[in-house]
């Protein structure tokens, strides 16, 4: 029988649960049918389908909107009971095991969606098996490195001040430990760097490429999630390397938006709440801020996890009538975090932090290292242990 065992290395988790990562989706679809259904698209592609956001989009869409999903995601499964994969492999299981149970149809393709083989084989399938059209396109990727195409070359984004160092307050979750970082400042390579793993190239060259394939239906909506934080965060997010990606994704909305023209297509940038994901778990500082951020949103009843940020963004605002832009025309579900009360509050909470008190309950510490670990399948509500072998674990295909 197989032991899971939750292991972390700084602020990464490298162990796994995969029977506590299909509880996980299914509490998710829980909180999703317990809301009831609404009026979505339903023939939808996920691009960074197998966790948070993009996990959270397919399954608000699926069991809410009644919507077939593809989902595109780089993930990898068992070898040994050692070497048992990622979370994002058993989530796409589970997923896929769910949405057919409700006559939904499910296709994951794990693969590198930075590569042309992979638009390729997506734009195959969509004509061939999947009614040749989708509605609706949703870009969620996080990632440490891309591979361009075109050129064969690797680029590595890093998470860099830009100009001046940054020192703060950070955590290491492992050690449990308060200290003090300094993130320093990138070099104009860097920057360049980032923004092309992290920026809008791979989502323009995907909808370019599915543009030309002739697989996009009338009035086709894509979304691609963005963050701005707040004065509390930018030195090190907004005003750095990821701020400058971030940008970037915007400038590519605007010529997405050029290409869909004659499809009375729309390209949307979602700027979404921060929240507890394998990719801001490493952004330096950030954890601490959202230690100070979730409790005075617990406290108010606006915490939200990835489910229910997504649920809301779609369900509520893009299908309902509660959506709000900003002037940009970027959507604004981010409008509870950045609420005035809100940010006073949570940046008199951080300013009184210590190594004494950071995990204690004058913080939100316990509940995002809960959530940290629900990611990786441990301390999910509902969780039952059950008996399994390295082979039923490598018999489960995505
Ligand atoms: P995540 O790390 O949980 O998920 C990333 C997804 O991308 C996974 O499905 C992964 O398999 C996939 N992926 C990575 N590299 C890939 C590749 N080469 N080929 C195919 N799939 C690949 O990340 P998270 O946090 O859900 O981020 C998604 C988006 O949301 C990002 O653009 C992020 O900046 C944005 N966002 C995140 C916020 C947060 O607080 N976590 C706040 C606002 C926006």
């Amino acid at each position: 029988m197989v032991k899971f065992k939750q292991n972390i290395r700084g602020n990464v988790a490298l162990g796994v649960n995969p029977l506590g990562c299909r509880q996980e989706v299914l509490n998710q679809i829980e909180y999703v049918k317990s809301k009831g259904s609404y009026e979505a698209p339903k023939k939808v592609l996920i691009i960074g389908a197998s966790s948070s956001y993009g996990l959270a989009t397919r399954i608000s869409l699926a069991f809410g909107g009644g919507a077939d999903t593809i989902g595109v995601s780089f993930e990898k499964g068992p070898k040994s009971e050692r070497n048992l994969g990622t979370a994002g492999w058993y989530n796409n299981i589970a997923f896929k095991e769910a949405a057919e149970k409700e006559g939904l149809t499910a296709k994951n393709f794990v693969t590198d969606a930075f590569s042309h083989k992979a638009k390729q084989e997506v734009i195959t399938y969509i004509k061939e098996e999947f009614g040749g059209k989708v509605d609706l396109v949703v870009y969620s990727l996080a990632s440490g490195r891309r591979t361009d195409p075109e050129t064969g070359e690797t680029y590595t984004s890093s998470i860099k001040a830009i100009k001046e160092p940054v020192v703060g307050p950070n955590i290491n979750m492992q050690k449990e430990e308060f200290y003090t970082e300094t993130l320093e400042p990138a070099t104009e390579q860097e920057i360049a760097d980032t923004v092309k793993v992290m920026g809008g190239e791979d989502w323009e060259l995907w909808m370019k490429a599915l543009k030309e394939a002739d697989v996009l239906s009338e009035g086709v909506l894509t979304t691609n999630y963005s963050y701005l934080g707040t004065e509390l965060n930018r030195p090190y997010y907004g005003g750095g390397t990821l701020g400058q990606a971030k940008a970037d994704c915007d400038e590519k909305a605007d010529k997405i938006n050029a290409l869909l023209g004659d499809l009375n297509g729309k390209a949307l940038i979602v700027v979404a709440t921060a929240v507890t994901t394998k990719a801001s778990s490493v952004i330096p500082f950030f954890i601490v801020y959202c230690i100070g951020l979730y409790k005075v949103m617990e406290e108010k009843g606006t915490h939200e996890t990835p489910i229910m940020h997504q649920d809301r963004i779609y369900r509520d605002m893009i299908y309902g009538d509660q959506a709000e832009y900003d002037e940009a025309g970027r959507l604004r579900p981010d409008s509870w975090e950045l609420d005035e009360d809100t940010q006073a509050e949570t940046k008199a909470l951080i300013e009184q932090l210590t190594a004494e008190n950071f995990n204690t309950d004058f913080t939100a510490y316990d509940l995002f290292y809960k959530e940290f670990s629900n990611l990786s399948g441990f301390m999910v509500d509902h969780y039952k242990e059950q008996d399994v072998t390295i082979d039923d674990l490598k018999a489960m295909q995505p």
